[in-house]
């Protein structure tokens, strides 16, 4: 069994490598990863020296290497991670989204259907649909909610989304479509909300809360999300789209108070911030279909992850303060120096 993990070198498609090495320990893992800013060699150390896992790095747009690699690798599962992720950046320059999310996604598909891949899957986010209202929290999203993108990173996304479905009708590629809500854990780009806020409370930096602070995003343990892409590749309906998501709707003031606390640091670290344009207000997923059809629950309490994931950035300070340290300066001057 070969199975290829593009964006490996990043968040979840680490978490999800790790993952799959240790259930499958003699599953063979290829990670195709260009390594842009968001990718990181260090991250994947522990699995490196094993035999049966091999990194190449290629970008998932350059079709003649990816061709040359399925031929080579001939595997029978692909799993596309390797995307643009952060929405600011796209706000900023949506032109390497649509490069790498639309017309990548389009080389794998072809070369999944060139080398008969056994099974594509397509990790998608909830930002496709767009946004809920505040205002009545009864509402959630579904498989059948409409696309509504609300940034070129939530385009694009879509854009890839509709891609895989048409390669489904037109040419029976066997896919399946994850939309998961937002991560959190372990090797999480300090860019995200997150890491963010726990490495500025660590450095007693400014904590920069877009608008009043009051989205919500629905957060989601990342280990849990490697599950369900596990059942989904192994049970999931081919054509299908399957939401990920564990009903943990929290108000992005409300998790940055409790990094504070976590930490023993003042709120008055805290700054409001002009907002995010066009600023999705809440996401959350009704993740009914996953649980009734594959048995998928998240396993991992709030309260437990946001502890273990401040953990592992207290215990991993250098990962981070590499990356912190590094181009990200520019990075972060451009996005909150001078924001008011
Ligand atoms: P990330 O930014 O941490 O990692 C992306 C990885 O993709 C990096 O290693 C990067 O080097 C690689 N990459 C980028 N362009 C590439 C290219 N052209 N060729 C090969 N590799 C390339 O992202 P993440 O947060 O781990 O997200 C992974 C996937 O999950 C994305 O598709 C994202 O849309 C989706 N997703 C993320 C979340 C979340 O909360 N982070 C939630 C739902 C879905
Ligand atoms: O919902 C899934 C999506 O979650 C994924 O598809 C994306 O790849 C991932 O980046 C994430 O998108 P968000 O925009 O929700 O995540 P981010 O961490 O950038 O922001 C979370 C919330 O926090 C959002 O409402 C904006 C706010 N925020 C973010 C940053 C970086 C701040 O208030 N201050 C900040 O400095």
């Amino acid at each position: 069994m070969t199975l290829i993990v593009t964006g490996g070198a990043g968040f979840i498609g680490a978490n999800f490598i790790f993952y799959m090495l240790s259930i499958y320990p003699d599953m063979r893992v290829v990670c195709v990863d260009c390594l842009t800013y968001a990718g990181n060699l260090s991250t994947l150390a522990s699995v490196m020296g094993k035999a049966n896992f091999r990194f190449v790095k290629i970008s998932i747009t350059d079709q003649k290497s990816i061709g040359k690699l399925f031929e080579e690798e001939k595997p029978d599962i692909v799993v596309n991670f390797a995307a643009e992720s952060h929405v600011d950046r796209s706000i900023e320059n949506p032109s390497v989204f649509l490069e790498t999310n639309i017309i990548g996604t389009q080389v794998l598909l072809d070369a999944a259907r060139q080398w008969g891949v056994k099974r594509y899957h397509q990790v998608s986010t909830d930002e496709v649909y767009g946004d809920l209202p505040l205002d009545n929290p009864n509402l959630f999203f579904t498989e059948e909610t409409p696309l509504h993108a609300s940034s070129p990173y939530s385009a694009s996304k879509a854009s890839a989304d509709l891609l895989c479905l048409a390669y489904y009708r037109t040419f029976d590629l066997p896919l399946t479509i994850s939309r998961c809500s937002n991560n959190y854990g372990p090797y999480h780009f300090p860019e995200k909300l997150i890491p963010l806020m726990i490495a500025n409370a660590l450095n007693d930096q400014p904590l920069p809360v877009y608008g009043q602070g009051l989205n919500v995003r629905d957060w989601l343990y990342v280990e849990d999300h490697c599950a369900a892409i596990d059942l989904i590749i192994r049970k999931g309906r081919e054509g299908e789209v399957y939401n990920v998501g564990g009903h943990n709707e929290m108000r992005n003031i409300d998790i940055v108070k409790l990094i504070c606390k976590e930490l023993g640091k003042p709120e008055s670290l805290i700054t409001y911030v002009s907002d995010r344009k066009g600023h999705d207000m809440r996401y959350a997923i009704d993740p009914t279909k996953i649980h009734e059809e594959l048995g998928w629950l998240p396993k991992t309490k709030f309260s437990d992850g946001i502890r273990l994931t401040i953990k592992w950035y207290l215990d991993n300070r250098s990962w981070w303060e590499e990356i912190i340290s590094g181009e990200y300066k520019n990075y972060y001057e451009r996005m909150y120096g001078g924001r008011q």
